[in-house]
């Protein structure tokens, strides 16, 4: 039985869990989703989506994990003994590495952005540098194996000195970053538009899809259904207290997301650009932008890429820890060689993704190219499966007292929270993800 590091306290794991849930979710894909889902009463959804839907289902991730204090596989075989729920852990072992994947390609944009900004390279540059980038073979594979490389870098230092070290230190610094470029924002010329747009709701937007689209960013954004929260969880202590941590997670997640829409929309609605853009917003529209701005656009385009860089990397040491704890804990791997070859792995894969937008760009898997199909297959289904049974799980197959036991502290804290708690988990979460995976199937 090997011993397994612990997170040191309640802040550090607060941070870890936040480092892991605000990500490309927040600075890259919210503002997008606002800009293409009709700004402030997209935002609305997205915050009844997070507290009905994405909390509770956090909540039974977290129970497994520090109930277990194991990898994802192992807490299954511990908490059922003898059951098919296992095979539930191995998918979320293969899941976050797929995610990882894609998600350290768009990772290396962003550190490609960023060394343009540090060059001054978007001065005077305005050419479509998204689409030329992404769809060329060579850059965007360097710095997704820069990305990698810095993943796999932090998980090799282990929990307290890698993750914990490096989540303490970038947080705090992240938010800072975040809200001096709010405020720079907000003085430029005709940005209350922008403001105006993310604060006014205009309901007659809301249809089906939009829900659907605001509860799978939530999932997203807050890291569920593939492990990376009980995997986290599982390094708590048993004193922490379970309910607190996801209030202060989810909080943190949700302000990051509005500060970046408060960081984005300012600046194209005072550009005259329009929010609808897409995914290129943040990689196209804005250096477009910054590019505008001569110097001063400039210090706000390295801050701001630096930012996007130190968030997508606090999230992907959370995808690969996962995968990290389920071969040393399993099969008794050593960490650095259950990382290097997980890094390697996924690397592999994240190759052919980015080459999906350039010389494989006619390799189509059920009509989209790879990268959108692994997209879509993880946040559209993987994600939601692995949320519904993590919810299921603890609803329906671990006893009552076990779960109350976990969210209560042992009888000391969310006594008269924990009703409604395992009500929302029990039945609430799953009808919602099926509607969600209906939604998905029928528009
Ligand atoms: N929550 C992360 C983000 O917003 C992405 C992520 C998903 C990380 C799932 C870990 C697990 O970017």
């Amino acid at each position: 039985m090997q011993t397994r590091e612990n997170f040191g306290g309640r802040l550090a794991v607060i941070l870890a869990m936040a480092g892991s849930a605000i990500g490309l979710g927040n600075i890259w894909r919210f503002p997008y989703l606002v800009g293409q889902n009709g700004g402030a009463a997209f935002i609305l959804v997205y915050i009844a989506a997070c507290a009905l839907l994405a909390m509770p289902i956090f909540m039974a991730e977290a129970v497994i994990g520090r109930r277990s204090g194991s990898n994802t596989f192992g807490a299954m075989k511990k908490l059922a003994p003898g059951t098919r729920w296992k095979w539930l852990g191995l998918v979320t072992v293969v899941a976050p590495l797929l995610l990882l994947s894609y998600y350290s390609v768009v990772g290396g944009w962003a550190v490609d952005y960023f060394m343009k900004a540090c060059s001054f390279r978007f001065i005077g540059d305005t050419s479509g540098l998204f689409g030329g980038f992404i769809s060329s073979t060579w850059e965007p594979l360097v710095t997704h194996t820069v990305f990698m490389a810095l993943t796999a870098g932090i998980i090799l230092l282990g929990v307290t000195k890698g993750i914990e070290k490096f989540t303490k230190i970038t947080m705090p610094m992240l938010f800072i970053l975040i809200v001096g470029i709010v405020i720079y924002g907000l003085t430029l010329p005709g940005s209350w538009k922008g403001v105006e747009y993310m604060v006014k709701p205009d309901f007659s937007k809301i249809n089906a899809q939009v829900v659907a689209t605001a509860m799978g960013q939530a999932f997203f954004s807050l890291s569920l259904g593939v492990g990376t929260i009980l995997t986290y969880a599982s390094y708590m202590r048993k004193e922490e207290n379970i309910v607190s941590a996801g209030n202060c997670t989810a909080a943190f997640d949700l302000l990051f997301a509005l500060l970046a829409g408060f960081a984005v929309m300012p600046a194209v609605f005072a550009a005259g650009i329009q929010p609808e853009e897409g995914p290129g917003l943040v990689f196209d529209t804005l250096p477009y932008i910054f590019s505008q701005m001569g110097w001063a656009g400039t210090v706000v385009s390295v801050l701001f890429f630096f930012s996007i860089l130190i968030a997508a990397l606090t999230s992907s040491i959370s995808l690969l820890e996962v995968g990290v704890a389920y071969l040393v804990e399993e099969k008794g791997w050593s960490r650095r060689r259950s990382t290097l070859v997980l890094a390697f792995g996924t690397w592999a894969l994240g190759v052919l993704c980015s080459l999906s937008f350039g010389p494989l760009s006619g390799v189509k898997l059920l009509g989209v190219g790879i990268f959108d199909f692994l997209d879509k297959l993880c946040t559209n289904w993987l994600m939601p499966f692995g949320g519904l049974l993590f919810t299921l799980f603890v609803g329906w197959k671990m006893s009552k007292a076990d779960v109350r036991d976990e969210l209560t502290g042992g009888g000391t804290c969310n006594r008269r929270l924990f009703p409604l708690l395992y009500f929302l988990m029990r039945y609430l979460a799953p009808v919602g993800i099926v509607v969600v995976f209906l939604t998905n199937l029928f528009l």
